[in-house]
């Protein structure tokens, strides 16, 4: 008999394997942070406190960045960003959904080009990461919404309506394209100001807002931002302070007739954010909607239970092809937005993410939570063997049990 090698026993692979986790986890080489320190119960042993990167180019992922932003946020900046709605559930649904989900991936395809770039709504995008709305983002980092726009590059960011800083003074900083988010109002010479304030400054398409019928029950975010005692300080906006007339954010009496009353008001495209029904997408088709994010606020406001990820295969079915879909709600990897570019989605808005990174760093934190979900996304798309964005198709799928 010659001598042959005995062959491994999964036990004995397994031992050797957790040794080598074991050691690598404990080499002080290795900075630690909420994704590495997933692997801990991996290895039979109990998850230490998180090491927080203290410099930007050390942040691995945008669970990192988190870290790094909660260190440095008072508490009522921190509940502002991290709340969800009643008990998170919906929040927490929006992350956990992309466990249902693996990536069936090829082999042996030429891959050393691969091409990010992306076409919505007419505008060529180099990337399909958009920086969703988020307001007030001055009361996150003093440098507000600037710092993002700088931070993003040439990254398509939609400004919120309750920015810190006025649209005009955002496009004036940015280097990327800009899409304006509206609240309705019931003063509607106020919405028509912002319209045209938004045009005026660039953008080529306006997001309506429509899942703030009322506002949701965010109690620690309410808890920090009144200490407790009912009163806070007012926050600047920049879109109201140019305007004298009756203003404000909120019309609970909006219909699907203030589509009409857009499209009279501007030559903007108009996308709606907050469809998650196939019932409504169908509406969107009757109003001649250009464009649709699949959203629920990031689970700040419907306690529903039900993930984006959930809610985009129904809302596609819905449009039948004529209207593009966006997706928000938990996208924190690049294997993320590779799932909801397989399921159909256009693009993939990012919302708390750019705050953990504006918060942690300023615009550069905002550029490095870019690079990272870029990069994750060319390397799960090499993997999988695509090298074109609106390549990823549902063959690169599979629903787990
Ligand atoms: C702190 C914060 C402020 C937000 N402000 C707005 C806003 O002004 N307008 C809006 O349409 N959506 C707003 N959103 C919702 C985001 O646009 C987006 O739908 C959501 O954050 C996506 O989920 P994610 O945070 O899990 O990525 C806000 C979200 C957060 C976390």
């Amino acid at each position: 008999m010659g001598n042959k090698l005995k062959p491994v026993t999964t036990g004995a692979r397994m031992d050797s394997r957790r040794q080598l986790l074991r050691f690598m986890l404990q080499s002080p080489l290795i900075t630690s942070g909420a994704s590495l320190a997933s692997l801990w119960p991996a290895v039979g042993m109990a998850r230490p406190e998180l090491a927080v990167p203290d410099a930007v180019n050390r942040t691995l992922d945008v669970f990192q960045m988190k870290a790094a932003a909660r260190k440095k946020l008072d508490m009522r900046a921190w509940h502002f960003i991290v709340n969800g709605a009643d008990d998170g559930k919906t929040m927490t649904a929006n992350r956990q959904v992309f466990d249902d989900w693996q990536i069936r991936v090829r082999r042996l395809i030429d891959i050393s080009q691969v091409d990010q770039s992306v076409e919505v709504l007419g505008e060529s995008l180099h990337s399909p990461i958009i920086l969703a709305p988020i307001g007030s983002q001055q009361l996150i980092h003093e440098t507000g919404e600037i710092g993002t726009a700088r931070g993003a590059g040439r990254h398509l960011m939609i400004c919120s309506t309750a920015s810190s800083f006025s649209i005009e003074d955002i496009a004036a900083q940015a280097t990327g394209p800009l899409w304006f988010q509206l609240y309705a109002s019931k003063h509607r010479p106020f919405m028509k100001a912002l319209l045209d304030n938004a045009e005026q400054a660039g953008c080529r398409t306006l997001v309506l807002t429509i899942d703030a019928p009322t506002i949701g029950n965010r109690e620690a975010e309410r808890w920090f931002r009144t200490a407790g005692n009912g009163k806070g300080p007012r926050l600047s906006m920049g879109n109201f302070d140019n305007y004298a007339g009756k203003k404000n954010i909120g019309d609970p009496s909006m219909t699907w007739e203030i589509v009409d009353w857009l499209r009279a008001n501007t030559s903007m495209k108009i996308v709606l954010k907050g469809i998650v029904t196939r019932e409504d997408a169908r509406l969107c088709r009757r109003y001649g909607v250009d464009g649709i994010i699949v959203s629920n606020h990031g689970g700040r406001q419907e306690e529903s239970n039900r993930a984006t990820l959930d809610c985009l295969t129904e809302v596609i079915d819905g449009v039948d092809n004529e209207i593009e879909v966006l997706i928000d709600g938990g996208f924190r990897r690049g294997t993320d937005i590779f799932k909801a570019l397989g399921l159909g989605a256009r693009a993939v808005c990012i919302g708390r993410p750019q705050v953990w990174g504006l918060g942690a760093f300023g615009e550069k934190g905002v550029s490095r939570v870019l690079s990272l979900l870029r990069a994750e996304l060319v390397r799960i798309m090499k993997f999988a063997g695509v090298t074109r964005v609106a390549d990823i198709g549902g063959e690169y799928l599979q629903r787990g049990d």
